[in-house]
């Protein structure tokens, strides 16, 4: 095997034994982890520090892979034929039954996914078999990197390879196009712009941005997409009809007026990590609120997670969930 293929082999390893890799890419190098992988997809939150769960790009080796994960419609089709392999990332409907963890897509009803135009990204992501999950290889509010020193750098030990291809040709990120709307619209302006977009298309392609990091508000989207029924954090008891997401043993809490909350029916009860490891509960957390969120639960009742480490971004979404349901 050559060199390359070797580094490829090894980074395909990597990622599907639930590692994280720098990832070449024409736009920026990013920080890949197994999308299907909720656990691996935690590391990522951990390792770039984000306070936050952004939803992520899924990055995918052909149109049929990407056909797996979202809904293409005609605008869809236009443009990845138009612009993949390259710095486009379409914003399309999940698809039911759609395999990537909720994680990576923050929780919501779509998904943003994109081809790149490199060839080690694109061998990588035949090896493994796997979509990935990257966002680009900096510290949450640091440059993003563009050479594999900076990935280096930035990461040390918290990414267990980083492929090294030089420096990227884009040197930007890609431009990310939503088309699950109404009108397609370009939440973050990138390698391809969206009069090039119109052009494809044959019809207007708004800018719907403020700042070009913060598209359509994340904050928003994810206020939008909280449970239909009241949350309620730090419980340390339940009121009756409350659903319980715990995090930790729930041995001794009680429910006011009597019962005990450990025996509450299995759809009133998940339990985020019984062993209290934060990447575990990361990984449960929006499949296990989605499953709780059930018209016949007064309410879900949310034990404390620790405000450390990934427990932040944890708390930040149980906040914004908190209070979108309170509206
Ligand atoms: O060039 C790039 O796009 C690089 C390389 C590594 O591919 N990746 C990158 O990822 O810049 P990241 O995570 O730093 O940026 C992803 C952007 C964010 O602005 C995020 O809010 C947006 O895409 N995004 C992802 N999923 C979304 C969704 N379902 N709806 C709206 N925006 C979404
Ligand atoms: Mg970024």
């Amino acid at each position: 095997m050559s060199p390359r293929a070797e580094a490829i082999a090894e980074a395909a390893r990597i990622l599907q034994a639930g590692g994280l890799v720098g990832l070449p890419t024409e736009t920026v190098y990013g920080l890949a982890a197994n999308a299907l992988d909720g656990q691996a997809v935690a590391k990522i939150y951990a390792a770039k520090g984000r306070p936050s769960f952004n939803p992520l790009i899924i990055h995918c080796h052909s149109f049929e892979q990407a056909a797996e994960l979202v809904e293409m419609n005609a605008d869809a089709r236009a443009a990845a034929e138009a612009f993949w392999p390259g710095p486009l990332t379409l914003i399309l409907p999940r698809k039911a039954g759609c395999a990537v963890s909720d994680l990576a897509g923050a929780g919501l009803p779509t998904l943003a996914v994109r081809i790149p135009r490199h060839d080690a990204a694109l061998a990588v992501l035949k090896a493994c078999g796997v979509p990935l999950a990257a966002p680009s290889a900096n510290k949450s509010g640091a440059l993003s990197a563009t050479t594999p020193q900076h990935v280096a750098e930035a990461f040390g030990d918290e990414v267990a390879l980083v492929l090294a291809a030089g420096a990227c040709t884009v040197g930007l990120e890609s431009t990310v196009l939503d088309l699950s709307g109404d009108a397609p619209a370009v939440l973050r302006p990138g390698g391809v712009t969206a009069e090039e977009i119109s052009e494809v298309l044959g019809k207007a392609v708004l800018y719907d941005h403020s700042d070009p990091d913060a598209p359509r508000s994340p904050g928003q989207l994810l206020k939008h997409y909280a449970p239909s029924i009241p949350v309620r954090m730090n419980a340390v008891d339940l009121e009756p009809g409350e659903a319980l997401l715990a995090f930790g043993h729930v041995k001794f809490m009680g429910i006011r007026g009597g019962g005990a909350a450990k025996d509450l029916p299995e759809e009133s009860l998940k339990n985020l990590s019984e062993g209290r490891d934060l990447h575990e509960a990361a990984a449960n957390l929006f499949s296990m609120m989605r499953t709780l969120d059930r018209p016949d639960h007064k309410g879900i009742a949310v034990m404390a997670v620790p405000d450390t480490g990934l427990g932040v971004a944890i708390n930040d979404r149980l906040r914004r969930a908190a209070e979108g349901s309170a509206r």
